[in-house]
C-alpha cells in the first residue's frame, strides 16, 4: 500500500519534508526577532547600516548571521539571542571578564556587551591589518560586519574545503596571529578552522567575540592552545608545521607592541 500511495504521489513526503523545514525555520527566526531585535534591526536601517537582510547563511545556539544588502553591496548581520543561550558555552573567564566590562551580570545586558566586544575586537584586528570583516554598526544584540564572500555567496569556512597550497595558508596564517598578538595585542582564544572563511584564496579570520587582551593571565594558555588547533590542522594536510614552529613565527606574547 505504502508503494503504491508512492508511486501516485511521490512528491507527497518531500512537501511534507518542506513543509516542516520551513516551519522549524520560521519558528527559528521567531525567536530571533523578538520585539526589542525587530527595533534595533529597524534603527540600524534607519541609520543606513544596510537596507534588508536577505537571508540567514547560519543559524546556532547562540544566534544568527544573515547575509543583508545595502545598496549595491552585501553585508553581514549577526544577531545574537537575547538571553542567556550566549553563554551557556562561554569558558569561565570570558564571562567574568565581560561582567567586568559590562558591569553588570543582566543576561539582556551583557548580550549587548558581548555584542559591542565583538564590534571593538574586529575594530582593532581591523585596524592593525588583521584580515577580518571591517565592521561597521552595532546596535543592542545586532552587529553589522563586511560580508566575506563572492556574488552574493558567503565564503566557506577552512574547515569544510580542500586546501591547494596548505603550506601558503599555513603561512598566512602565522602571518594574522602574529598581527593579532603583536599589534592588536589580542588574542583570538576560539581560533580553528571553524572560525576562518577562506575568500579569495585567503584566510579571513571571524568570530572574535571572545578574544583576550594579550596581557590577560590566561592569554599565554589560550594562545598556546590556538597554536596547537592551527598546528595539526596543517600538519593534518602535509605541512611540517608544529605548535612549537608556529609559536616561534608569531613570537612571544611578552614582547609588547615593537615585535609587530
Ligand atoms: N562576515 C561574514 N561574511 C560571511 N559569512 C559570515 C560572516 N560572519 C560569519 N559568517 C558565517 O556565519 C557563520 C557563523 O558565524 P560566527 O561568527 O562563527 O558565529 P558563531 O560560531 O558564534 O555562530 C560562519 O561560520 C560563517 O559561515
Ligand atoms: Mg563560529
Amino acid at each position: 500500500m505504502a508503494d503504491v500511495e508512492e508511486q501516485l504521489f511521490p512528491k507527497r513526503k518531500e512537501r511534507f519534508e518542506d513543509r516542516r523545514k520551513e516551519s522549524q525555520q520560521r519558528k527559528l527566526l521567531d525567536e530571533f526577532f523578538d520585539h526589542a531585535t525587530l527595533v534595533a534591526i529597524s534603527r540600524l536601517v534607519t541609520q543606513g547600516q544596510f537596507d534588508q537582510l536577505d537571508y540567514p547563511i547560519s543559524t546556532g545556539k547562540e544566534g544568527g548571521v544573515f547575509r543583508a544588502t545595502s545598496g549595491e553591496v552585501f553585508r553581514a548581520v549577526k544577531v545574537y539571542r537575547i538571553g542567556n543561550a550566549v553563554f551557556k558555552r562561554l569558558p569561565a573567564y570570558a564571562l567574568e571578564m565581560l561582567k567586568r566590562e559590562a558591569s553588570t551580570s543582566n543576561y539582556g545586558r551583557l548580550v549587548t556587551g558581548w555584542t559591542r566586544r565583538e564590534h571593538s575586537v574586529l575594530h582593532r584586528l581591523y585596524d592593525a591589518g588583521v584580515r577580518c570583516p571591517r565592521p561597521f554598526g552595532y546596535l543592542r544584540n545586532v552587529l553589522v560586519m563586511d560580508f566575506v564572500g563572492d556574488e552574493g555567496l558567503p565564503a566557506p569556512r577552512l574547515q569544510t574545503i580542500a586546501l591547494d597550497d596548505p603550506q601558503a595558508v599555513h603561512d598566512d596564517m602565522v602571518v594574522q596571529v602574529r598581527l593579532m598578538v603583536q599589534k592588536a595585542r589580542l588574542v583570538h582564544a576560539d581560533l580553528s578552522p571553524y572560525n576562518v572563511l577562506f575568500h579569495g584564496g585567503k584566510p579571513v579570520v571571524i568570530d572574535v567575540a571572545q578574544s583576550i587582551e594579550a596581557e590577560h593571565p590566561q592569554a599565554k594558555a589560550l594562545l598556546e592552545r590556538d597554536v596547537a588547533n592551527f598546528a595539526k590542522y596543517f600538519r593534518r594536510l602535509g605541512v611540517p608545521t608544529s605548535p612549537e614552529t608556529f609559536m616561534q613565527a608569531v613570537g612571544p606574547l611578552e614582547l609588547g607592541p615593537k615585535g609587530g
